[in-house]
């Protein structure tokens, strides 16, 4: 049995793992594109950078295909619900910046989704339709002495998907960024709260395409915040993080498309 099956929790080195001819140039194409990310809007002042894509995985062919976003004057987005959408509660409604095509094309991010789709393991009812798979592009930056950069909990927790896999992109002159997993029982805690003991594995990410999963309902998990290294110039953080959740048949009468209100619906 994987670990990631086992104990909730899997850590894995990809740089082994892809070995492709073209890989490096994948990979830089990949660390380009943490240049170019846009301040999250919704974190102002964390410094956090980040940009947002959705693609269902076919289950037994493993076939990954991106979901068509949304324009708003002009610009692609992605639409970012935590939950299940309720349209009473627009707080929860979020829009990210879309990855780039270019990005989307990439290679080497198809193979890392596909690469975490077949780390992941479903009730067989879960898995008779596509697979949603939520693609983040996360960057903590930092500039200067005394600035901090932070994920978001701050805190060990749960994500509420069933599976999220991070893998690191770049890591250069930053203090901190420490991993931790724990089990749930300790959400809400800092890792520094608990005796060393308490915890399932604290590691850091060093290397680009160092990577870990977690199933959800096992562990809890935790990334430290940032701050600037010694060396002259900025810092950063960029990862890519990756979460699956069931397509599943939906109950017929929470389809908000059987309410018959067709003034307000669309073809897609
Ligand atoms: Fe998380």
């Amino acid at each position: 049995m994987s670990s990631l099956k086992e104990t909730g929790f899997a850590y894995y080195d990809l740089g082994k793992k892809f070995t492709y001819e073209g890989v490096e140039n994948d990979l830089a194409e990949l660390q380009d594109a943490f240049d170019s990310l846009p301040p999250d809007e919704y974190a102002p002042h964390l410094n956090r950078y980040r940009r947002y894509a959705r693609a269902i995985v076919m289950p037994g062919t493993h076939r990954v295909e991106w979901l068509p976003e949304t324009i708003i004057n002009g610009e692609r987005y992605y639409e970012y619900f935590q939950g299940s959408f309720n349209p009473e509660y627009k707080g929860a409604y979020r829009c990210f910046p879309s990855l780039t095509k270019k990005t989307m094309a990439n290679h080497l991010l198809e193979e890392i989704i596909r690469f975490d789709f077949k780390e992941t393991f479903w009730m067989k009812e879960d898995a008779l339709m596509p697979v949603h798979a939520g693609i983040h592009f996360v960057k903590l930056a930092v500039e200067n002495e005394g600035e901090v950069a932070v994920s978001s909990p701050n805190n060990l927790h749960q994500d509420g998907e069933p599976f999220t896999f991070a893998h690191l992109i770049r890591r250069r002159n930053i203090n901190g960024g420490i991993n931790a997993i724990a089990t749930p029982r300790e959400r809400g805690k800092m890792p520094s709260d608990l005796h060393p003991d308490q915890l399932l594995a604290r590691f850091y990410l060093m290397e680009p395409l160092e990577s870990y999963g977690v199933y959800d309902p096992l562990v809890s998990h935790y990334v430290e915040e940032v701050t600037i290294g010694n060396a002259a110039g900025s810092g950063e953080r960029s990862a890519i993080l990756i979460d699956f959740q069931p397509t599943v048949i939906a109950n017929p009468d929470e389809i908000r498309s059987m309410l018959g209100d067709t003034s307000s619906m669309h073809h897609v």
